[in-house]
């Protein structure tokens, strides 16, 4: 069995240590150079998707365009199969207009990979998905300070590289045009700490990089639970309300590049892409992995969040417009206190997070969020954009509804309730949402509710089914 990415456990070692056309893409990305065009890439780990076919890739691109999504930085390490995945990325990104580029893994790859790396670059960067900028293939990392991108430029292409090295290490570095950070939860010496994520590390970074530009990452949570007999990770940092801030940041900042982190790192619990509750070999440590905690935890809803701040942060607007109001609501399945029958201890930070059900509420004016939780009801006044607001957690059903002037705008109830009892201390957020469409929790975002009818020729004769999209079969 191969060892899957996991690029946190090396984010600690680190801070420890320390849709463009295809016919004329690469003119128009050096046009967008002199006009600031942005772009927004989420990190995608090639590692766990030995199983994907083509058609797998086609499917998280496609959810991915829809928000605005420019392409995937395509997370690599050594493993046998990156051929044939980053055949099928590029292949299927090609077909969608859709733009990939390579982030070398420096878990696993070195300084002794120089000529490797090249050739990488040799037989990927000159594919028509290859996302070019200025004029030059783009290239980055996980970690990797220090790497000699020059060198690698002059074995290959004209490189465009933004490398996630430490914003210290931009200085001595050769062949760098950028920087990207991993940066994306608050934290002290790599520890959770109790603040909400701030941009003073995004401000250094810019502030080092001079010119040049940064790379900003954003994530809506990180919580993994790996004992000691197993990769032996098991924090949360907190991030109740980031999810909305930091696109907020994102809009205040305005980086050339935005990469959020991740499309699919199900073991760090920061995934935006959807499940696969069909193969679970995509959630990394088997059985006593991350199945435990992700299995029946969607977070597609998030992605509805960030479309709106995608459009805005692209616009050079500094706030974002809501053109579909809709409730995204996100907890923790148990209270903090509860007991679980776990042989692995509650996650280091975890007393850091509220016991509260949180709401992200798309509102076109002034309106009231009704977070019914157990048996307490809490109304919250907000205004028109995008507001997250909280109540208590109590155990029961949640229930959300949005209202102005006495009438109910929307309204429905999660399908999973919160509970004092539990066999896993499971600090994944469950992401639902309340649309106007009627849809409920857990509703994959990025599907459309369709009712459509079928014809089944049986031996008695004709007989018609529709199908309605919560999956119900009428005959
Ligand atoms: C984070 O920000 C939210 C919204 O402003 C606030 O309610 C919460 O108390 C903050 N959390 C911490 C730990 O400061």
């Amino acid at each position: 069995m191969h060892l899957p990415r996991l690029s946190g456990l090396l984010a600690f070692a680190a801070f420890v240590a320390c849709a463009l056309g295809a016919a004329t893409s690469r003119d128009l990305e050096l046009e967008d150079r002199a006009t600031g065009t942005k772009y927004v890439f989420a990190h995608f780990i090639v590692g766990i998707v030995a199983s994907y076919a083509q058609s797998d890739w086609t499917n998280d691109m496609k959810l991915a365009q829809a928000i605005g999504i420019d392409g995937f930085a395509l997370n690599i390490g050594k493993d046998s199969y990156n051929a044939q995945q980053l055949g099928y990325a590029y292949a299927a990104a090609q077909a969608l207009n859709f733009k990939v580029f390579l982030s070398f893994d420096f878990g696993y790859w070195g300084s002794g990979d120089t000529a490797t790396i090249a050739s990488y670059i040799n037989t990927y960067g000159v594919l028509p998905a290859q996302f070019i900028y200025n004029n030059e293939v783009f290239v980055s990392t996980f970690v990797g300070d220090g790497f000699n991108w020059a060198t690698v430029a002059a074995q290959s292409k004209p490189l465009f590289a933004c490398p996630n090295y430490q914003a210290a290490s931009l200085a001595g570095s050769s062949g760098v045009s950028c920087l990207f950070s991993w940066d994306a939860w608050a934290s002290t010496n790599n520890q959770p700490i109790d603040q909400n994520k701030t941009t003073a590390g995004d401000v250094n970074y810019i502030n080092t990089l001079g010119g040049k530009p940064y790379m900003m990452p954003v994530s809506p949570w990180f919580f993994t639970h790996y004992g000691p007999s197993s990769y032996n990770k098991n924090w949360i940092f907190y991030a109740d309300y980031q999810w909305n801030s930091r696109w907020e940041q994102v809009l205040q900042l305005a980086p050339q590049f935005v990469e959020i982190v991740t499309w699919n790192d199900f073991s760090e619990s920061h995934y935006i892409g959807p499940l696969h509750p069909s193969d679970t070999s995509v959630y990394a440590g088997g059985s006593a992995g991350a199945v435990q905690w992700v299995t029946g935890f969607p977070h597609d809803a998030w992605r509805d969040i960030a479309a709106p701040y995608i459009a805005a942060y692209k616009a050079g607007a500094t706030s974002p417009t809501v053109t579909t109001e809709e409730l995204v609501y996100y907890y923790r399945p148990n209270p903090k206190s509860a007991g679980c029958s776990d042989s692995v201890t509650q996650p280091t930070g975890y007393q850091y997070d509220g016991d509260s059900i949180f709401v992200i509420a798309m509102a076109k004016s002034a309106s009231t969020v009704v977070i019914s939780s157990g048996s307490a009801s809490t109304s919250i006044s907000i205004p028109a954009g995008i507001t997250t607001v909280s109540a208590p957690m109590g155990t029961g059903v949640q229930s959300f509804a949005l209202t102005r002037s006495g009438a109910t705008v929307l309204s429905g109830t999660s399908p999973l309730q919160v509970t004092s009892s539990c066999s896993v201390y499971n600090f994944n957020a469950y992401v639902g949402s309340v649309t106007g469409g009627g849809g409920g929790g857990g509703t994959p975002s990025g599907t459309v509710a369709v009712t459509f009818s079928v014809y089944a020729i049986t031996t008695y004769g004709e007989v018609r089914a529709r199908i309605l999209h919560d999956g119900t079969v009428v005959l």
